[in-house]
């Protein structure tokens, strides 16, 4: 079987959910390609010294370009702040690799841009992390809208919420610092998640009008001083759609204090003949309204069976984070060999793109307090 050596850089939070997902790799049933890590990259030595346990790894290093230079790494994975995003993109296509991305895809609109024109020039793979709509729900949801049971599409809602900077003393992170961060703050952070599925849709926000919301505006330095937190922490985004050639609202909310969500990713369709929804807070429930005499929802209990890519985790259990992410590292090498089929894929470069256009434009929108028309800027009147 054809093995692809994967390099991570960037090997802090979500450079060990990689490591973890790569390391079970033989769970998954049939898979055409095995997938191997063998080399990372962080600046941090601690950080690395956690890499010594997983037993496929031969390559540990400080330095990024050793890392690129190694020919024996076929894909790089890269987790890295989001103002890094841009030049490690750039050298990741430049030395001939393929790029699994992290969102938000560079640190502003410009940057994505800049990085989807590289991308397109090399000619490498180049994909987007974006894990929830790997759930089963969530695959549940896309077949519902598009099979047409819903009639006409009246109203669509989707958002990510969290609430670990409910606690005030929780000390300040490159997450919470626009140099870092960007400008966009938490649509940055979360907002690639939300977009995801509606792009795929087809659903693709022309309007916009956004309440962002800086509500902790400093944090505990972690060393006994304060220092400023000056992103976004929450943002509402009013956006407009065509959907079937008809104005549809669509609602996007990207969330960093949100009173009793811990991490908390959900979509909502309604249509004139049924509605469809489902959120990872109660993770197995698939909700569905079929229009009759009464309003009725029905829950389906969804278990194990209906992820894109088979395990050897049975049919009736449980679907979590660490298994999103692993179908969704699944579905990037299985595009990247041509096998895909009609599964769903990662974030295209496309989409990351459009998601930018988004954000900026919800600037905009909160800079000038109006209705921005998304992609070019302009102002309409509210
Ligand atoms: N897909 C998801 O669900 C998800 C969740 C969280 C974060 N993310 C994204 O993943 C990326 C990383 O976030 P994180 O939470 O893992 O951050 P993190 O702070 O936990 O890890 C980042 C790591 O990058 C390392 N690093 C910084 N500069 C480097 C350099 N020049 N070379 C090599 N290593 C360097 C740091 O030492 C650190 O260990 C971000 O883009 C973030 O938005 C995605």
């Amino acid at each position: 079987m054809k093995t692809v050596n994967i390099g991570i850089i960037g090997g802090g939070l979500m450079g060990r959910e990689a490591a973890s997902a790569f390391g079970r790799w033989f769970a998954l049933n049939d898979f055409p390609v095995k997938a191997e890590l063998t080399s990372v990259c962080d600046l941090n030595e601690n950080v690395l010294a956690w890499y010594k346990n997983v037993p496929t790894v031969t390559q540990l290093t400080t330095d990024y370009k050793e890392l690129l230079a190694n020919p024996s790494v076929d894909v790089v994975y890269v987790a890295v702040p989001h103002n890094l995003h841009l030049e490690l993109y750039l050298e990741v296509l430049r030395a001939g690799k393929d790029l699994l991305a992290e969102k938000p895809f560079g640190i502003d609109l410009e940057a994505a841009n800049a990085i989807k024109a590289e991308a397109d020039k090399t000619g490498r793979f180049v994909r987007c992390s974006s894990e929830f709509p790997f759930l089963p729900g969530v695959q549940r949801v896309i077949s519902e809208v598009k099979s047409g049971n819903l009639g006409r599409i009246i109203e669509v809602k989707a958002g990510f919420l969290h609430s670990s900077d409910m606690d005030f003393n929780k000390p300040i992170n490159w997450k919470r610092q626009t140099k870092y961060c960007g400008e966009i703050g938490v649509m940055g952070d979360l907002g690639m998640h939300v977009l995801h599925v509606p792009l795929r849709l087809g659903w693709k926000p022309e309007l916009v009008f956004a309440q962002l919301q800086k509500i902790v505006t400093e944090r505990p330095d972690g060393k006994g001083g304060v220092a400023p937190c000056d992103t976004w922490n929450n943002a509402i985004l009013n956006t407009q759609v065509t959907i079937a050639g008809e104005t549809v609202p669509m609602t996007l909310e990207t969330k960093r204090l949100a009173p009793g969500e811990t991490n908390t990713w959900y979509i909502e369709v309604y249509g004139t003949e049924g509605g469809v929804r489902y959120s990872t807070k109660d993770t197995k429930a698939l909700w569905q309204f079929k229009m009759g005499r009464e309003q009725q929802w029905q829950r389906t209990d969804l278990g194990f069976a209906g992820v894109p890519f088979p395990t050897v985790t049975g049919g009736i259990f449980e679907i979590g984070f660490p298994d999103c992410f692993m179908q969704m590292l699944a579905a990037y090498v299985a595009e990247r060999e041509g096998a895909l089929g009609e599964r769903f894929g990662c974030a295209t470069p496309e989409e990351a793109v459009e998601s930018h256009k988004v954000f900026a434009a919800a600037l905009e929108s909160a800079k000038t307090k109006s209705v921005v028309r998304i992609g070019n800027l302009e102002t309409q009147p509210a």
